[in-house]
Order: structure tokens, then C-alpha cells, then sequence
């Protein structure tokens, strides 16, 4: 029943961005020379309802899907987000909901997410330097609020990851000050590979700083074990601190990539289903699910989607002539 994609691979997660929209301006995802006050984000009645995401996420566990992520944009700016996520963590077969965020809004929100079923949150925190925070998120939000989101998700039991995008010339200087705080406040803390996703980020190589260069960095001041991987294609190389539980992980998309067991599928906000984070063109399914087809027909139709699917864009960086998808309208 569950289907295998060209490369073998199984249908496992699928990643749900509910807006386009994003009170950050972080420049490797929404500079604001591009995102600006004229930017055209999705209309209201393009955007699918919580019936609608809830009807697509239960249609495809039979195929495979077990594992549900909310993206954005931003999350917490969609109406309702805990209502959602009630209703997903209501699906049989969906055994872990999380959700990815800058954090900004958390402190208001862990509460409802935590009750309404999230089972846990990854808070984007690329650094703990106030200024080079501001600079980086590019509306000077202010470092305490997500420190504040990231205590009250801790305080109502949501577990806690923080990603980090390593930029050269940006923030190296935060790889060290992160992972000292995030052992000491026992958060799996992972580093991004700063990655040529969408077209207007600027992206080269020269600022791409590699993983070997952040172990390196890491392993200057922590003895580190490697961890062995939870499941094919898992985004993450992981290491545990000698000394502590915590643990750290380099998500090395550019240098190393990880597409031989890549499960996700991702929805973006207006029903377009992508089978790679650098695809270009989404595979509409908001007409089936707004024309009432059934279940058996929507699963049906991203079975064959699934089936014909052969990304490996990472693996075969340059391959797609583009345009590719913006990571604000796709989810990361
Ligand atoms: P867990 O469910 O905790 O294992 O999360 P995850 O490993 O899926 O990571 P998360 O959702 O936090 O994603 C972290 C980052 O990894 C994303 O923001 C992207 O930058 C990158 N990433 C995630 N999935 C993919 C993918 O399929 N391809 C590539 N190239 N990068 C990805
Ligand atoms: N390269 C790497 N990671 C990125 N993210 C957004 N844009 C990029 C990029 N160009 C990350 C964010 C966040 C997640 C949604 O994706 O920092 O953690
Ligand atoms: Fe917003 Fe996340 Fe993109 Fe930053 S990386 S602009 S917080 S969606
Ligand atoms: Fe999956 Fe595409 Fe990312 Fe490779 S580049 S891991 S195929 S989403």
C-alpha cells in the first residue's frame, strides 16, 4: 500500500507550511529588499483551512505519512494554530506533531500547543548576540522574547531543538556561545549549512561554512561522540557531548547531503505539494480536496506524485534550472 518513490524511498513526513508570512526579515530566507511592504503574499481564500490540511494529513497515512511538521513562514502568525494542531493530533497514525518557529511568539502560545497535542518545537536562534541577532533576523527583534518562548515551551514540557544557519562572515563567531548555552540548558542545539534554497537569498559558496569546519570549531572546546542515525535519511549528523547528555547535531545539506532516504513531502500553504525542498513547481491539490473528491482519489493522486518522484537535488546540486520555491512559502 505505501508506495516507494524511483530511489526506494518511503512517503514518512509530511511538512505543512500554513502561512507565507513572517514577522522576520532573516536575509538567507526573506531579505527585505524583496520582501517588502508591496510583496504579494498569498491571499486569504488561496490559503487552505484547518478542515482542509487536516483532511489532506489524514488521507495520506495509509501511505506512509507518520510524522507531521508545521512550517511557515512563521506559524504562530496563523489564526488558530493550536485549533490544528487538536485536530491533527486527533489523526490515527500520527505519532509525532512538531512545529518549526522563530520563537518570537512562543512565550504567548506553548501553553495552547502544548495541551492541544504538539509533542515538541524547533526554535530557529542563529545567535545569542543581541546585535548580530537583530541584525540577522532584519526587524531587530530582540533576543529575550525567544529566550522567553524557548523557557515557557521548556516550562509546559514541549522539548526543545534549536536550529542555527551558519553564515561565513555573519555569525561563525556564535558556534561556540550556542553550544556552550545549549548544553547548559540541555537543548539539542544543530547547525545549518547555509543553502541555496529559493533565488533570492544571495547565496555562494564562499559563505557557506562547512560541517567539517563547525565540528572542528566545536571539538576546539567539547569532546564530542557520534551518535548513530534514528532513521534513513535523517537531516541531522549527531554527536553527544562527552560529559553531558546533550546533544548537538550539524545539518550539512551543501557538504554533505542526505536526499538516499529522503521521506518528506511538503504541502505549502495554498495546496501545492512539493517532493523537494529545490523544486521548482508544486503539484496542485487544493482543486481535489475543494471539489469534495474522496479520500481514496486525493491518496491516489499523490501516490503516483510520490511514485514518479526522483529529487536528489542536494546530491546533484545545480541540476534544477529553476526557479526554485522560496523557503517562506514552502517551509523549511
Ligand atoms: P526532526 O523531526 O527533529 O528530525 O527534524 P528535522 O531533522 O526534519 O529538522 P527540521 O525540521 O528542524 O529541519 C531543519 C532544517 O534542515 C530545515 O530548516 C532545513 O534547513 C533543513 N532540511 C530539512 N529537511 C530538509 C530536506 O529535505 N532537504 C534539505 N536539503 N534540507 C532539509
Ligand atoms: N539555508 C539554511 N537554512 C535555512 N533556513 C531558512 N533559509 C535557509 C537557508 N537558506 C532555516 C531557518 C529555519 C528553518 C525553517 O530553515 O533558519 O530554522
Ligand atoms: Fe521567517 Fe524563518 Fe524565514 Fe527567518 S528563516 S524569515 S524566521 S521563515
Ligand atoms: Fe530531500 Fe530534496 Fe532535500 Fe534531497 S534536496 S534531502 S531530495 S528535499
Amino acid at each position: 500500500m505505501a508506495p516507494l518513490d524511483q530511489l526506494q524511498r518511503p512517503l514518512r513526513d509530511l511538512r505543512i507550511s500554513v502561512t507565507d508570512r513572517c514577522n522576520f526579515r532573516c536575509r538567507y530566507c526573506m531579505p527585505a529588499e524583496v520582501f517588502g511592504p508591496n510583496y504579494q503574499f498569498l491571499p486569504r481564500d488561496e490559503i487552505l483551512s484547518f478542515e482542509e490540511i487536516e483532511r489532506i494529513s489524514r488521507a495520506l497515512v495509509p501511505i506512509g505519512v507518520s510524522k507531521l511538521r508545521l512550517t511557515g513562514g512563521e506559524p504562530l502568525l496563523r489564526r488558530g494554530i493550536d485549533d490544528l494542531i487538536g485536530m491533527l493530533s486527533a489523526i490515527n497514525g500520527i505519532d509525532d506533531i512538531a512545529l518549526t518557529t522563530n520563537g518570537v511568539l512562543l512565550a504567548h502560545h506553548a501553553e495552547a500547543l502544548a495541551l492541544a497535542g504538539l509533542k515538541r518545537v524547533t526554535v530557529s536562534l542563529d545567535a545569542l548576540d543581541p546585535a548580530t541577532f537583530a541584525q540577522m533576523n532584519g526587524v531587530g527583534a530582540k533576543i529575550d522574547r525567544v529566550l522567553a518562548g524557548i523557557g515557557s515551551a521548556q516550562t509546559f514540557g514541549l522539548p526543545v531543538k534549536v536550529n542555527a544557519v551558519i553564515q561565513r562572515g555573519v555569525n561563525e563567531q556564535e558556534i561556540l556561545p550556542l553550544a556552550r548555552w545549549a548544553k547548559e540548558n540541555h537543548i539539542t542545539l544543530r547547525y545549518i549549512e547555509f543553502m541555496d534554497v529559493g533565488e533570492s537569498n544571495g547565496w555562494q559558496m564562499e559563505k557557506v561554512v562547512p560541517a567539517s569546519e563547525i565540528r572542528a570549531t566545536l571539538e576546539s572546546e567539547f569532546p564530542l561522540e557520534a551518535l548513530p542515525p534514528t532513521h534513513p535519511g535523517e537531516t541531522a549528523k549527531r554527536w553527544k557531548h562527552a560529559d553531558s547528555d546533550a546533544e548537538i547535531g550539524i545539518i550539512a545539506s551543501v557538504t554533505q547531503p542526505f536526499c538516499q532516504g529522503c521521506s518528506r513531502l511538503r504541502l505549502s500553504a495554498e495546496g501545492k505539494l512539493f517532493t523537494c525542498l529545490f523544486a521548482s513547481e508544486g503539484h496542485d491539490i487544493r482543486t481535489l480536496v475543494r471539489r469534495f473528491e474522496d479520500d481514496e482519489k486525493l491518496r491516489h493522486e499523490v501516490a503516483t506524485l510520490w511514485t514518479a518522484r526522483r529529487d536528489r537535488y542536494s546530491e546533484d546540486r545545480g541540476q534544477n534550472p529553476g526557479p526554485k520555491a522560496e523557503m517562506s512559502y514552502l517551509g523549511g
